[in-house]
């Protein structure tokens, strides 16, 4: 039987690394593209990247695509030489805060990325099955208390808009050209492969360091913000389940329990065996670990947003009767998978 072969954009990221590994398992092709930088920037897949471009001698390992969501010629270039089955766009400047610092950037991307690659499958191979990573972001501060895929968006950063611009690019192609393009509107998804400057690995990272008295605090925004925490590793199993279903549609993923940054201060604190308590209010509001006495959470400014999203609590009703698929990874279990496996890393100074 021939090898379906998939192009993965964003490979060198947190949700990449675990696609790649699923669809290496599934016995695909993988192609990825990687951006050129001046240090190595494939940490996260140096375990599964192949050192040949050739497909035969690659077996189980990712092909690397030199690319760019930038650049339209890059990308048609790769995709008449590959002529991929499946292209999963995992490609982002990701960060909601950054976006406000780096907005022309973020829309070029984040919301042109996407009609970049869409034009290019419309003209090169219309049938490619096409994923587009959607964001909770989308919602916004909603008036709605659960989000699921009929809640108005209401983006208010930067990076939401431009995942809104590419929501609808998606849509439109496959409404207009029959494209099998699907959305994954996807709620916050968390593994000890999240990026360094995201809430959940901050954290973790940091607490150790407070613990190994490497720094003496861990400074933070808005402790009060809630998130819709899931299992990254799982999220991409449902991407690939996406893309085998017989019609191209929109599905939110999520586990529809949420918790507070404050609350994950104190569960990775637990692991780590702080008893952290809170005092004060505002700017002025630390936490404490209760057996030291000792202040180890400060608040720093810099950290809030312009406008933040208050609190994201997914529905996926119709993810689960689509695909029969249930979060397995429970808030406790992925604060402890993140400890666990961060402890390791530093312990072989490693940096995903
Ligand atoms: P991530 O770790 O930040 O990875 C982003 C990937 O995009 C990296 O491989 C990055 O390459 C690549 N990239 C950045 N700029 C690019 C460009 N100009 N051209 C091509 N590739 C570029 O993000 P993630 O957490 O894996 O998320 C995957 C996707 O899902 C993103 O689109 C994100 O916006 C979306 N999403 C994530 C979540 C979540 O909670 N994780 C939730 C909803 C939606 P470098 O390694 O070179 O920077
Ligand atoms: N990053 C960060 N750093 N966030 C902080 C901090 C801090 O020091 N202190 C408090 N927060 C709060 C943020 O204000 C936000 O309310 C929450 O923690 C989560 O922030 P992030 O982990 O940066 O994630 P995000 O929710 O803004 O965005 C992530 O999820 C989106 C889906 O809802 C990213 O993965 C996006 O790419 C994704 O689309």
């Amino acid at each position: 039987m021939t090898k379906k072969r998939a192009l993965i954009i964003g490979i060198t990221g947190q949700d990449g690394s675990y696609l790649a590994e699923f669809l290496i398992k599934k016995n695909y092709i993988v192609h990825g593209m990687v951006r050129r930088s001046s240090m190595p920037n494939t940490q996260r897949i140096d375990h599964i990247l192949s050192t040949s471009r050739d497909e035969e001698s690659s077996n189980k390992k990712i092909i690397r695509e030199y690319g760019d969501l930038s650049s339209s010629e890059n990308i048609q270039n790769i995709i008449r030489r590959i002529k991929p089955d499946e292209i999963y766009n995992l490609g982002a400047q990701s960060h909601v805060k950054v976006s406000f610092e780096i907005p022309e950037y973020t829309y070029d991307i984040v919301a042109v990325g996407p009609l970049r690659v869409l034009e290019a499958i419309k003209n090169i191979k219309p049938n490619i099955k096409y994923l587009q990573a959607s964001s909770s972001e989308m919602f916004g501060n909603s008036e709605n208390n659960i989000q699921n895929e009929n809640t108005q968006f209401n983006p208010e950063s930067p990076y939401a808009s431009a995942k809104t611009l590419g929501y609808w690019t998606t849509r439109n192609y496959r409404d207009n050209f029959k494209i099998f393009a699907s959305n994954v509107i996807m709620f916050n998804h968390e593994s000890p492969r999240r990026g360094l400057n995201f809430v959940t690995k901050k954290i973790v990272r940091g607490l150790i360091e407070v613990k190994n008295k490497k720094r003496k605090y861990l400074y933070l925004g808005n402790l009060n913000a809630k998130r819709d925490w899931g299992y990254a590793k799982e999220y991409c199993e449902v991407m690939w389940k996406m893309l085998q279903l017989k019609k191209a549609d929109d599905f939110v993923i999520a586990t529809n329990t949420h918790y507070s940054v404050r609350d994950f201060v104190e569960a990775a604190g637990k692991e780590l065996n702080f008893e952290i308590i809170w005092k004060g209010k505002g700017t002025k509001e630390v936490g404490i670990d209760k057996k030291t006495n000792k202040t180890v959470i400060k608040i720093d400014p810099y950290y809030f947003r312009p406008n933040d999203v208050q609190s994201l609590l997914g529905d996926a009703s119709k993810l689960y009767k689509a695909i029969k698929w249930k979060p397995k990874t429970s808030f406790k279990k992925l604060v402890k998978i993140m400890v666990d496996k961060e402890i390791e890393l530093i312990k072989n100074h490693k940096i995903y």
